[in-house]
């Protein structure tokens, strides 16, 4: 490339293998580069919780190594934690060290929702819910993209699971797949801009995402105005030629000699416009304007310490206090008093999932270690590992070594969690169960001693019900990388008030969650039967129990909430509707905290089954004991719709809508309401249309009296609501065969149909 000159003004000196090479990888993590004209090439590296820059070859399921970076908390631990600005500088601290390995895109953040808690990869994903997914996303696109490098959003779309991951069909209806699947997507895309976004292995309804002409042009570019690159998820393209077709610019990794030699065919015999493919090379040349080798973005060093430090401020940050008895938590010890950390884990500690997304950490934090560092001087700190991680056979022995230490201490602190084989991408885990040996160790320390405090290691939803009974306290840690040693002796020692949020319901049993019959599905098709009831949504539905619903936390302060104001501006008619709602919260405990402030809009009846309430706002606030402030929160026009999937629209049904401000999804504290006012657009009716349909359209109850009054019959039998009632669901076109109810061929015919 001459000085001065773009890649992108060298599309038209590109022969057609030129451009056919250049819209697959050089490699597994490279893309671009054309030599004879200089066109450099682009690095990618797997992210977002830290980056996995594999210096040469690579693999793609994190078993070959990478260079050490700063493992952060992984998405569902960062999910939690309900702060954007912390998921933006996180964001920004993998960028730094993106631009220090020479990387260009980070690949991540992944969004997908959590249908099912026993997705393999949910420990890489937000939330169960759009919103939280939505707005975590793209913070976390903001903070990369910030320091001038590229993100990229994955895996596009309705990828929940890891069974059959490559071949599986996800069968969503039109309007799941609008509510729940699409929306953190478009929220990002439209917010955060991201420069890539890459196609997941599934099929959408029979249509494998990487030739999904509907999400990659249709909704993507044509809908959502995206003007970056979509690339293929790591071995995700079938047909390279209908990819290209789709709007699908680069296949990674390279599949030379197979996918180029099928896009030059397809050019020359004319079965591949080669507009279409021009379109996919200007993408991956702007990419390769774009990328921070093509600028002055680089850097020699990072600063690890810094790095740590935000690790360990995020660890903290995104734990969640799922319960404390008796103000149990914060220990505060004092000399002369004995603490038994009991665990392997805490030693041991797991900080991660396994697959693509891990990290090589810089160092490790381990709890043990930091807890009794952290103590006061005098604290006994004793420890006994209770049971092996994914080992059986000296059970007995440390369960009685730990039950023996456990005897002689004043609070017992009992680390569990998810052995590292039970998560990781490429499967899903069978059920929610915390091992045996682990389970087993519970109700005998609390036998002994019933101050006990259990902490928490999972990436996604493991059942507490049965166990959790025996502890007093349980703080949920997530996977909450490299430094989660340090954070959990901050909050276990009350340095910090635990402010984490559960981004996930936890359910009493796995039957209990909304996708159990339709999980991981069967003969190449997993079909989301419970549609748009996900998550909390299913669970509200049928007003289901469970262990600890969504956007649960505890703190170890207190907040009150007062004075809910609601004002209304615009209409949803004119299409420029804005309800801000407005709650102060006070802090009116001892203790400094964090407070996530959550809104839920509850739906009035509608012509569809709509979720009882739904996330629509949140607001994490940091206050000083004794002080207040005013959260505020600004609904549209699409907080309040549904998806029509007879319009293909969203529609918004006139009624009252209920205003929640809570502490959780079942934690109310204070409720409003606003009336939505719309005039219902006339019915589309056709001779298919139910009398009843007729009726209830004012337009077409006008037009059908007159076309009985014209004919010269009765409209009498229109007035009689108990014979509508019985009939009333025929087809209007029908009921020419009753003679006695008056509807005849005239009629219909004065009515056109
Ligand atoms: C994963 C992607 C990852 C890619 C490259 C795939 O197996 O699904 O999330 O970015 O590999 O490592």
């Amino acid at each position: 490339m001459t000085s001065g000159s773009s890649a992108s003004s060298l599309l038209s000196q590109l022969t057609l293998e030129e451009k056919a090479a250049l819209c697959l990888g050089r490699d597994i993590w490279h893309a671009g580069g054309v030599e004879r004209l200089g066109i450099p090439t682009i690095v990618m590296s797997d992210g977002p919780h830290g980056l996995r820059r594999q210096p040469d070859g690579g693999d793609i399921v994190g078993i070959g190594g990478s260079v050490p970076a700063t493992c952060f908390p992984t998405a569902s631990a960062l999910g939690s934690s309900w702060d954007p600005e912390l998921a933006r500088r996180i964001g920004a601290a993998v960028a730094d060290e993106a631009l220090v390995q020479d990387v260009d895109v980070v690949l991540g953040p992944g969004i997908n929702i959590k249908r099912s808690p026993l997705c393999g990869r949910n420990f890489e994903y937000v939330s169960e819910d759009p919103l939280l997914s939505g707005v975590i996303g793209a913070a976390i696109v903001d903070g990369i993209q910030g320091q001038g490098v590229g993100a990229c959003v994955k895996h596009f779309a309705v990828n929940n699971q890891e069974t059959d991951r490559v071949r599986v069909s996800a069968d969503v209806d039109e309007r799941a797949l609008r509510e729940i699947y699409l929306p953190a997507f478009e929220r990002v895309i439209t917010q955060a801009r991201p420069w890539t976004v890459m196609c997941s292995y599934n099929l959408v309804n029979g249509v494998p995402a990487s030739q999904h002409h509907v999400l990659l042009t249709e909704i993507l570019r044509d809908e959502w105005g995206f003007d970056g690159l979509v690339m293929s998820d790591w071995g995700a393209v079938a047909d390279r030629v209908a990819a290209v077709a789709a709007g699908l610019d680069l296949e990674m990794p390279p599949n030379s000699g197979i996918s180029d030699v099928a896009i030059v065919d397809a050019v020359r015999s004319g079965a591949l416009d080669e507009s279409l493919l021009d379109a996919s090379v200007a993408r991956v040349l702007a990419l390769v304007d774009r990328a921070p080798k093509a600028g002055p973005a680089q850097a020699d060093s990072f600063n690890a310490d810094a790095h740590h430090l935000l690790a360990r401020e995020a660890a903290a940050e995104c734990a969640v206090l799922l319960k404390n008895d008796d103000a149990t938590l914060p220990l505060q010890p004092s000399p002369g008093d004995t603490i038994a950390v009991i665990g392997e884990f805490a030693r041991t500690p797991r900080y991660q999932g396994a697959g693509s997304s891990q990290v090589n950490a810089i160092r490790i934090d381990e709890p043990l270690a930091e807890f009794r560092s952290a103590v006061p001087e005098g604290v006994d700190v004793v420890f006994a590992p209770g049971f092996g991680i994914g080992e059986t056979e000296r059970d007995d022995l440390l369960a009685s070594e730990a039950v023996d230490v456990a005897r002689r201490a004043g609070t017992v602190v009992l680390f569990l969690g998810l052995p590292a084989i039970d998560e990781s991408e490429g499967y899903d885990r069978v059920h929610l169960e915390l091992p045996a040996n682990q389970v087993a160790l519970v109700p005998r320390l609390a036998e002994v001693n019933p101050r006990l405090v259990v902490v928490l290691a999972n990436g996604s939803a493991v059942q507490v019900a049965g166990w959790g009974s025996h502890a007093k306290a349980i703080l949920e840690c997530w996977l909450s990388g490299q430094a989660a040693g340090g954070a959990i002796a901050d909050l276990l020692l009350g340095r910090v008030a635990p402010s984490g949020r559960l981004a996930e319901t936890l359910p009493l049993r796995l039957q209990d969650t909304p996708s159990y019959l339709n999980f991981p599905g069967e003969l190449g098709h997993v079909r989301y039967g419970e549609g748009v009831f996900v998550g909390y949504r299913g669970f509200d539905a049928v007003d289901r129990d469970v262990s600890y619903p969504f956007g649960h936390g505890l703190s170890y302060t207190m907040f009150e909430y007062a004075n809910p104001r609601t004002s209304v501006s615009g209409s949803a008619e004119t299409d420029d509707l804005r309800v801000t709602v407005q709650a102060e919260v006070t802090n009116t405990g001892s203790m400094r905290g964090r407070e996530v402030v959550q809104l839920y809009v509850e739906n009035p009846r509608s012509a569809v089954a709509r979720p009882i309430r739904e996330l629509r706002g949140f607001s994490k606030v940091d206050l000083a004991p004794g002080q207040s402030t005013t959260v505020a929160f600004s609904l549209g026009a699409r907080d309040f719709s549904y998806w029509s999937v007879q319009r293909h629209g969203w529609v918004i049904d006139p009624g009252r809508y209920g205003l929640a401000i809570g502490a959780s999804s079942r934690d109310i504290r204070l409720t409003d309401q606003v009336d939505v006012e719309i005039p219902s657009a006339s019915a589309q009716l056709d001779g298919n249309s139910s009398l009843e349909e007729w009726m209830s359209d004012p337009e077409g109850a006008a037009a059908l009296r007159k076309a009985i009054d014209e004919s010269g019959a009765s409209a009498e039998a229109l007035a009689d609501e108990e014979l509508i009632r019985v009939i009333g669901n025929f087809p209007i076109a029908r009921l020419t065969v009753f003679p006695g109810f008056g509807i005849t061929k005239e009629i219909l015919d004065k009515l056109g149909l």
